[in-house]
């Protein structure tokens, strides 16, 4: 990595963002995963809003496309376990739901039972920017169900064991390698190119 790029770097490593479990059913289907790209998108508390990134390659994604809605859950500390049951793999290979509680909302999407909050969304519309999957959507249920502070991505790599740090270092390096030519194909539309 080039000097500049280190001390980009260094700035994005000084943000710690809050852990999302993404959860989404299209009829039979179901699947969920762990997401950071998660934003409130209107300050009007009457009219709750929300920008969801995700991976097109990602299962959760598809789901989330054909279902229109998502549930998004914040999580406590002491739910490491449940965060890795999402963390790792793909939804198409195993149910990641199996043995979790959950009740179904009303956009379909499965809401687990133990959490700290939920809110569940439905997609206003979507903007595709090669390697994401940007989703507008409504909040149109939420609760808070527990007590404490939400689970982030620095506690999350704090308390991984070298297992779980290596199983992620591969699902990374599977999205990098499988991202880059998406995201370079939406980029060709624009004149500006990405420096170098
Ligand atoms: C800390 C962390 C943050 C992540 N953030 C996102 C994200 O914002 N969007 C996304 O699509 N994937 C994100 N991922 C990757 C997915 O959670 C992961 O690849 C998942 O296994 C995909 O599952 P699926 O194919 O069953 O949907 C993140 C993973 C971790 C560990």
């Amino acid at each position: 990595m080039s000097d500049w790029h280190q001390q980009i770097e260094q700035v994005f490593r000084l943000i710690d963002r809050e852990i999302w479990i993404v959860t989404a059913a299209a009829g039979p289907r179901r699947g969920g995963l762990v997401a950071t790209w998660v934003s409130r998108a209107s300050l009007d508390p009457q009219a709750p809003l929300v920008v969801v990134g995700l991976a097109p390659n990602h299962y959760t994604a598809e789901l989330a496309l054909a279902a229109g809605g998502f549930a998004l859950h914040l999580v406590a500390r002491e739910q490491l376990e449940l965060v890795w049951q999402f963390a790792l793999g793909s939804g198409r290979d195993r149910d990641k739901l199996a043995g979790v509680p959950v009740t179904t909302g009303q956009t379909g999407a499965p809401i687990l039972s133990k959490c700290l909050a939920w809110l569940e969304c439905r997609v206003v519309t979507t903007y595709d920017s090669g390697d994401r999957i940007f989703f507008w959507a409504d909040v149109v249920g939420g609760q808070r169900v527990g007590a404490g502070t939400p689970l982030t991505e620095t506690d999350l790599i704090a308390a991984a064991s070298p297992e779980q740090l290596a199983a992620l270092r591969q699902d990374m390096a599977a999205d990098i390698e499988r991202q880059p030519p998406l995201r370079l194909k939406w980029r060709q539309q624009f004149e500006q190119r990405p420096p170098q």
